[in-house]
C-alpha cells in the first residue's frame, strides 16, 4: 500500500497552509457569517468553539494521528490499526464521502469563477439598480439553469484542480497553498478594511457579535456542532490523507489547533466583510448562494457606490477570495481519491488523478444540469445537487465521526495513541491525555446525540 519513497510534504508551514486550505472554504465565508447572525451572534460563536474545542480539534488529531501512523490513504489507513473488518472499513465511508462532496463543490466553485469573471469585466456593476436586486436575481437564476455557462466554469475549475493534484503532493498541494493562503489572508484584510468604513457598517457588527443568548436553541447547537465539523473539513478523509504526508516530528496537537483557530479567524472576519456590507445596503441578510450571488454584488455597489473603484476592486477582491477559498478546498477532496486509486491500482498518481477527473466530471455535470434541464430528476424528493449535499453532510459526516471517535476512543489501543501523538513521548502527555479522554468520552455521545438530532428524531 505505502511504499518508503511516498510523498511527503516539505515543511512545517506547508502543512498548516495545506490543511488550513482544506478548512477555509466556501463554508467559512458564506455559511458561518449567516448561521452566527441568525442563531444570536456572539453566543453561537461561543457555542461555535466550544464545539471546535470539544469535537473539532480532537477528531482533527484523531484524523492527523491515523493517516501519519499508517501512512497511507485514507481507505486503507484503518486497516492498520484493526484487522476487525468492520472497524477496518471505517475509512471507506470518508473516500466516498470526500468524492461525492468533491462532485457537487466544483458546481458552486465554478459559479464563483464565473462571478469573479463577471465582476472583472464589470457586469456586476452595471447590473446595479438602488434598492432592487431584480437584475442579479435573474442573472444568477438564469446562468445556473443554463446548460453550457455553468458546465464550461465547472470544467475549467476541474482542470485547475487536476493539474495542481497532477503536479504532486510538495510541487502541487504544497506549493499552491503556501502561495494562495496567504494571498487568501491578505485580500480578507483589505475587503475588512473596505467594509468597516462603510456607512453603517456599525448595525451590521451588532448583528453579528450582538451576544443573543435567547436565540440559543437545541437547534443552533446542532448548527454550531455541523458548521464545525463542515468548516474543519472533519471525516471526509482529506485530513487522513494529507497527515499521511505528515513527517514524524509534527507536533499534530499543535498543528490541529492553530489549524482550527486560522478557520475560526477566517470565518469571524468573513462575517465582518459580509455584514457591514450588507446591512450597509439595507439588505435583509440571508444565506447561501442567494447571499454570495444575489445579495452582495449589490451590497458592494450601495456601500460603496460612492466610490465607484472602491465598488469594483471590492467585488473582484471578494469573488478572488472565494476562488482561492474553493481552490485549496477541492484540491484536499481531490486528493482523497486521487491518494486511495494510486495506491491500491499502483498506478501513477498523473493516472489517478484522471481518473478521479473523469468521475468527478461526469458526476458534477448531473448536479449542474439539476438546476436547469435535469431539474426533474429527483432522489428521495431532493435534486441530485441537493439530496449529495444533504446525505454527506449531514448523514455521512457525523456518522463517520462518530466512528472515528469511538475508533479511537475505544478500538485502538491507548499507548499507540499517546506514544504517536506525543512523537515517541518527546512532547508533553498531557494534552494527548485530555484528547484522547475526550474521543472517548465526550465526542462519541455528542455526536450521537447531534446525528438523532439532525435526523429529527430528538
Ligand atoms: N471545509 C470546507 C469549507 O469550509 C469544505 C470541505 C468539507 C472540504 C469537507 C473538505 C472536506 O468550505
Amino acid at each position: 500500500m505505502s511504499s518508503p519513497s511516498r510523498a511527503s510534504f516539505g515543511s512545517k508551514f506547508g502543512i498548516i497552509m495545506a490543511a488550513a486550505g482544506s478548512a477555509v472554504g466556501l463554508g467559512n465565508i458564506w455559511r458561518f457569517p449567516i448561521e452566527t447572525g441568525q442563531n444570536g451572534g456572539a453566543a453561537f460563536i461561543l457555542i461555535y468553539i466550544i464545539a471546535i474545542a470539544l469535537l473539532g480539534v480532537p477528531l482533527m488529531v484523531a484524523e492527523f494521528f491515523i493517516g501519519r501512523h499508517a501512512h497511507t490513504n485514507a481507505a486503507h489507513a484503518y486497516k492498520k490499526l484493526s484487522s476487525h473488518p468492520f472497524w477496518s472499513n471505517i475509512g471507506f465511508i470518508g473516500v466516498l464521502g470526500g468524492s461525492l462532496i468533491l462532485c457537487y463543490y466544483v458546481v458552486v466553485a465554478g459559479w464563483v469563477l464565473k462571478y469573479m469573471f463577471l465582476s472583472l469585466d464589470g457586469t456586476l456593476s452595471t447590473l446595479f439598480t438602488p434598492g432592487d436586486a431584480s437584475g442579479y436575481e435573474s442573472l444568477f437564476g438564469n446562468f445556473v439553469s443554463s446548460t453550457w455557462s455553468p458546465l464550461i466554469f465547472m470544467v475549467l475549475f476541474v482542470l485547475m484542480c487536476h493539474f495542481a493534484i497532477a503536479a504532486g503532493v510538495r510541487k502541487g498541494i504544497e506549493k499552491l497553498s503556501k502561495i494562495f493562503m496567504p494571498a487568501l489572508f491578505v485580500i480578507l484584510v483589505v475587503l475588512v478594511g473596505f467594509s468597516l468604513f462603510a456607512p453603517g457598517a456599525q448595525e451590521g457588527l451588532s448583528f453579528l457579535f450582538h451576544p443573543d443568548f435567547s436565540k440559543l436553541t437545541t437547534s443552533s447547537v446542532l448548527s454550531a456542532i455541523a458548521q464545525a465539523f463542515y468548516s474543519l473539513s472533519l471525516c471526509m478523509g482529506c485530513l487522513c490523507t494529507y497527515a499521511s504526508y505528515f513527517g514524524k516530528d509534527v507536533n499534530i496537537i499543535k498543528s490541529a489547533v492553530s489549524i482550527s483557530v486560522i478557520d475560526t479567524l477566517v470565518a469571524i472576519m468573513a462575517g465582518l466583510i459580509i455584514f457591514p456590507a450588507v446591512f450597509s445596503a439595507g439588505i435583509s441578510p440571508q444565506s447561501g448562494p442567494s447571499l454570495a450571488f444575489i445579495a452582495l454584488p449589490g451590497a458592494f455597489q450601495q456601500a460603496f457606490g460612492a466610490v465607484p473603484a472602491v465598488a469594483y476592486i471590492v467585488s473582484v477582491l471578494f469573488y478572488a477570495l472565494l476562488v482561492l477559498a474553493a481552490l485549496t478546498s477541492a484540491i484536499s477532496l481531490y486528493e482523497v481519491p486521487t491518494a486511495y486509486i494510486h495506491e491500491t491500482w499502483h498506478i501513477r498518481r498523473r493516472y489517478a488523478a484522471l481518473v478521479v477527473t473523469a468521475v468527478c466530471l461526469m458526476l458534477g455535470t448531473v448536479c449542474s444540469l439539476s438546476m436547469g434541464v435535469l431539474g426533474d430528476m429527483h432522489i428521495f424528493g431532493k435534486s441530485v445537487f441537493d439530496f449529495l449535499d444533504y446525505f454527506c453532510t449531514t448523514i455521512m459526516m457525523p456518522l463517520s465521526g462518530v466512528f472515528i471517535a469511538i475508533f479511537l476512543g475505544w478500538v485502538v489501543k491507548r499507548d499507540i495513541f499517546m506514544d504517536d501523538v506525543t512523537n515517541g513521548c518527546t512532547l508533553r502527555t498531557t494534552p494527548a491525555a485530555v484528547v484522547h479522554w475526550l474521543l472517548r468520552w465526550v465526542a462519541p455521545v455528542l455526536l450521537f446525540a447531534a446525528f438523532l438530532g439532525v435526523l429529527g428524531v430528538i
